[in-house]
């Protein structure tokens, strides 16, 4: 599992490196800044999900990875975002000094916007048919948008009142891309059957949650140098999360059952889910 984790993230982050933006002249130093936080790292959990997806079902790399790396430069304009003074306000982020320390936050700010319009382009340019391209940009653009990311992440500022919200919280502000994630690679792979649609999507609604409680976990029991960004933040703004909700262990539990939900999902398909269902329980016990 892990090496076939290695070879999909290879293949992503070489996607990434032909897909981002370059350039120079008068406004060299936005190129700068977006190579900055794309280039530095992360796991690239959303389009290895992509990937897995697409090639579980038979399609091809090509078709689905321009769709991928545009949700990698949403999910890393999200970061950015979420760094800024105005937000978490936080300093680290993928081991090095976040975006607004590094270029300050007007600079900080054009980058996140640039990673938004850079998704598009790279979607729009797309050589794939051009029915399904625009099946994917909506995907995206609504999981990116007020009914997914930044919904989630305006509730978030929020704070939520009740369990049930919270849940609602980490589906969108966390759970809304990974779904779309998954969802692109069923619709690059041109699957055309409704139950593998919905499988694929119960499947990253469960794993988006985990995720999520991992990370909350993370920010309690973590360790900042692996995780590459500040801990004890949750606690510190007296946020409502699963841990201040259900305790270590409850979130812990919780954890669990998302992960047991998002694997059973994937019964329909097999033997031929075998690295997803793998991929969930090694997010379940990630370090960073
Ligand atoms: C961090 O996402 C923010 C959350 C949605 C929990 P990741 O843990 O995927 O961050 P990177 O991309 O690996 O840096
Ligand atoms: C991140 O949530 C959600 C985003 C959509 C960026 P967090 O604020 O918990 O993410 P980290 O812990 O800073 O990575
Ligand atoms: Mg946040
Ligand atoms: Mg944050
Ligand atoms: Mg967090």
């Amino acid at each position: 599992m892990t090496e076939e984790l290695q070879r999909k993230t290879t293949v992503v982050n070489r996607w990434i490196t032909d897909l981002a933006p370059v350039g120079g002249g008068y406004h060299g130093s936005i190129f700068e800044a977006v190579n900055y936080s794309v280039k530095a790292g992360g796991k690239r959990i959303r389009p290895v999900l992509s990937l897995a997806v697409c090639e579980m079902l038979g399609g091809s790399e090509e078709d689905v990875m321009p769709f991928a790396c545009a949700i990698e430069f949403i999910h890393t304009y999200s970061l950015i975002h979420d760094d800024l003074p105005c937000m978490d306000d936080d300093d680290l982020r993928r081991g090095l000094p976040t975006s607004h320390k590094k270029f300050g936050e007007a600079l900080a700010l054009l980058a996140g916007d640039a990673l938004l319009n850079h998704a598009f382009e790279v979607m729009s340019n797309a050589h794939v048919p051009s029915g399904i391209a625009v099946e994917m940009i909506k995907t995206v653009s609504h999981a990116g948008g007020i009914w997914g990311m930044i919904g989630g992440q305006v509730i978030d500022m929020k704070g939520a009142d009740t369990y049930e919200e919270l849940v609602t919280l980490y589906r969108m502000k966390t759970g809304a891309l990974i779904t779309a994630a998954g969802q692109i690679g069923v619709i690059a792979a041109k699957s055309k059957d409704e139950s593998v649609f919905s499988a694929v999507s119960a499947y990253t609604d469960n794993l988006g949650i985990a995720f999520q409680i991992r990370d909350d976990l993370l920010d309690v029991l973590g360790d900042e140098q692996l995780l590459g960004k500040r801990v004890g933040h949750d606690e510190a703004t007296g946020k409502r999360t699963f841990v201040s909700s259900l305790g270590i262990d409850g979130a812990r539990m919780a954890l669990e059952e998302y992960t047991q939900n998002a694997k059973k999902s994937l019964s329909v398909f097999g033997e031929r889910a075998a690295f997803l269902s793998a991929l969930a329980d090694y997010l379940l016990q990630r370090e960073h």
